[in-house]
């Protein structure tokens, strides 16, 4: 592996929570790992004073730097502080200069990586302030030029018209192949595997469409509720939070077309494919045949008590913004006409787990008693994204003894139990590959704006729903009761699969209705 040097990454944000929890613990790996050298990480904020303060700061935060004491000492050599007002260009221009010499003292060349970790209200004047004051360069085409990144955290936009304006605002400065847009999923390693599956195993892809295939489910499932971040959630709810960026994602990793190459463009061209052909509901009726939206209640989680949604400290007490959403959505396309996606996320369900379970058709007769599940049993292929990363195909067998009886066994694959490894966290992949200048696992602007072109269509279609009677499900459950009129149970090839190492999110019950979508 190539090791990237002489860059300094300046962190917007780097007192915020995702700055402790992912970002610098996911530094301080690559830099152990040799995977980074001869760097300067410019942290700014308003809330520290200097860098000594600063580093106080991230010792009591960050684990590692407890846990491993002395390279965290070691570590903390590259790491610099600027206190800065991100509203007032004075301040920035001031960062400028104190830029310049610090990149002066450690000879570094004025590559450099700006990371936006704030709130998206700030990302315009960030970037505005940014270029005026020097520091961001619009790429030229000399190839000695130094470098400038632009890193942004999601959400891109509330919805398609201010995803389109941030980005018209970003292109005055930067050219969007210097626009890393992050999306942490893409980052995740089973995520990856999941282009891998597909295209590098010759007896898959033959199997995968709608000839095959008879449905596909999505989860993304939470056992954490909205924790102190009900400030952003209560105008975001579960489909802006989750379905439009991260589960848009899996979808379209799993329907796109096998890419030309593993080229940035080529897997970007595919994915966009995919949400271009997203069937777009037009009416309100529609959506609500194909949506159901729920929120929490007070409950149970883990054997904990949790208070409800509507509770938590900062959000309304009438609140009707959804912390669960249920969809199926069709795409019009030559592979997949004919095949329902059910997507569902939840916060607040009773385990976390994030999979794609790929559901085949039945063979054509059943010649065989099926003693598990009835009629027969469908063969389910569970791509399992956390825990518990792997792969499970169910197949049919016979059961030991007279008679030709079939039961579902398992074939499977487990990340830890075949590499022995611990898989590298989401943000160490993607910052090596911004510093890299890679593209690939960042998304492109039209998959943007073509994920927003759905999610805006869905969004109107439930605004325009009598108002929900929330809170709807209890913190613990599988979600509201109607969900499951929308997400067809997929039938467990064991209908009373237990809830084993995989910690299954149970919400199957054993029916076997291949064309599962209710109309
Ligand atoms: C974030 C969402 O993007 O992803 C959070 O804003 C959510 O609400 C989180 O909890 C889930 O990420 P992961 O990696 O824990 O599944």
């Amino acid at each position: 592996m190539q090791q990237a040097k002489q860059f300094t990454l300046v962190l917007f944000g780097a007192t915020g929570d995702l700055a402790h929890r992912k970002l610098f613990p996911s530094l301080f790996r690559l830099w152990k790992s040799n995977l980074i050298e001869d760097f300067l990480i410019l942290a700014t904020g308003r809330s520290q004073a200097d860098r000594a303060a600063f580093l106080e700061y991230l010792r009591e935060y960050v684990e590692e730097a407890s846990t491993e004491h002395e390279a965290w000492a070691s570590f903390e050599k590259c790491i610099e502080f600027f206190q800065l007002d991100a509203k007032n260009e004075q301040s920035f221009h001031q960062m400028a200069s104190a830029l310049e010499s610090l990149e002066e003292d450690r000879n570094l060349s004025g590559n450099r990586l700006f990371y936006l970790s704030v709130s998206p209200g700030l990302f315009g004047s960030i970037t505005e302030n940014l270029a005026s004051s020097g520091m961001l360069k619009r790429d030229s085409n000399h190839q000695d030029a130094p470098w400038s990144r632009l890193v942004v955290e999601k959400p891109f936009g509330h919805d398609l018209e201010s995803a389109k304006k941030l980005d018209d605002h970003l292109s005055r400065f930067v050219e969007e192949t210097q626009v890393y847009r992050i999306d942490h999923y893409l980052g995740k390693e089973t995520v990856q595997n999941l282009v891998a599956f597909r295209f590098a195993n010759g007896m898959i892809e033959p199997l995968w469409n709608s000839h095959h295939i008879a449905s596909v489910q999505i989860t993304v499932a939470e056992t954490l509720g909205v924790g102190d971040r009900a400030d952003y959630y209560e105008s975001a709810g579960a489909l802006r939070d989750m379905m439009q960026n991260h589960m848009m994602q899996l979808l379209a990793l799993t329907a796109m077309e096998p890419p030309l190459s593993l080229s940035p463009k080529d897997i970007r061209n595919e994915k966009v494919r995919v949400l271009r052909s997203i069937k777009i509901p037009t009416s309100p009726k529609e959506v609500a045949q194909s949506t159901v939206q729920g929120q929490y209640g007070p409950g149970v989680v883990d054997g904990v008590k949790v208070p409800g949604y509507r509770d938590e400290e900062g959000v309304d007490s009438n609140s009707t913004t959804p912390t669960f959403i249920s969809t199926r959505v069709e795409l019009d396309n030559w592979r997949w006409t004919g095949v329902p996606f059910y997507l569902r996320h939840g916060k607040r369900l009773p385990s976390r787990v994030s999979e794609i379970r790929v559901r085949f058709r039945t063979p054509p007769m059943h010649l065989f008693h099926a003693s598990e599940c009835s009629p027969s049993c469908p063969n389910v292929l569970r791509i399992r994204i956390q825990p518990e990363e792997g792969i499970r195909l169910s197949v049919g067998a016979k059961r030991p003894g007279p008679g030709m009886n079939i039961d579902s066994v398992d074939l499977e694959f487990n990340y830890s139990d075949s590499f022995g490894v611990d898989l590298p966290e989401s943000y160490e992949r993607l910052l090596l590959d911004a510093i890299m200048g890679d593209p690939t696992l960042f998304i492109r602007q039209d998959e943007v704006e073509a994920s927003w072109v759905w999610a805006d269509a869905v969004l109107k279609g439930l605004e325009e729903q009598p108002v929900p009677n929330f809170p709807n499900y209890t913190a613990g459950s599988t979600g509201p009761e109607d969900a499951g009129s929308i997400f067809v149970p997929l039938s467990s090839p064991r209908a009373s699969e237990p809830e084993d190492a995989w910690g299954s999110f149970n919400g199957d019950s054993g029916s076997d209705q291949n064309h599962g979508a209710p109309s």
